[in-house]
């Protein structure tokens, strides 16, 4: 019994954290989903490239073309995609799948309104 009520405090105490979570998951546009990014790029015009190329004057930009002193994928390269809202939106919801051989290791962000405003933001920080 004791056991269990333990088990059940454990429970209750995550679950304010969780409930957190799943806030932040709807928020507004925000720079959280940016942390993820910027483990390996930067976005602002000037900056250096990190693991990924430096974002800067992403939007209307052929993929693979946007950074000459970056060494991007053949597949990406090759894509032929140019940046705006809707390729954006495919590509951060899961990369490998929109360009298969890409370098970009990352997941995706499976959250549709999560990926929208970080794809507003992009656009401000990369004029
Ligand atoms: C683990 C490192 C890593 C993470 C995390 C990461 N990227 Fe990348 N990203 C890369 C690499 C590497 C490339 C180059 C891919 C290639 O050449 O195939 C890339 C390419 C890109 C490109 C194409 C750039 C161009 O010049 O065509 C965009 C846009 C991009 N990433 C946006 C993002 C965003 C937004 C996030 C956060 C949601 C993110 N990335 C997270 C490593 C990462």
């Amino acid at each position: 019994m004791n056991r269990l009520r333990l088990t059940l405090a454990a429970v209750l105490a995550a679950s304010p954290a969780s409930a957190l979570l799943s806030q932040s998951q709807t928020a507004q546009p925000s720079p959280r989903t940016w942390l993820q990014c910027r483990a390996c790029h930067t976005a602002k015009v000037g900056e250096a490239n990190k693991v990924g190329p430096n974002l800067s004057k992403l939007f209307g930009a052929r993929a693979g073309t946007l950074r000459a002193n970056y060494s991007y994928s053949p597949a990406l390269k090759a894509s032929g995609i140019v940046w705006n809202d809707k390729t954006l939106d495919a590509w951060l919801a899961n990369p490998a799948a929109t360009v298969r051989g890409t370098r970009m290791a990352y997941p995706g962000l499976a959250n549709p309104a999560e990926r929208k405003a970080l794809i507003a933001w992009l656009r401000k920080e990369t004029r």
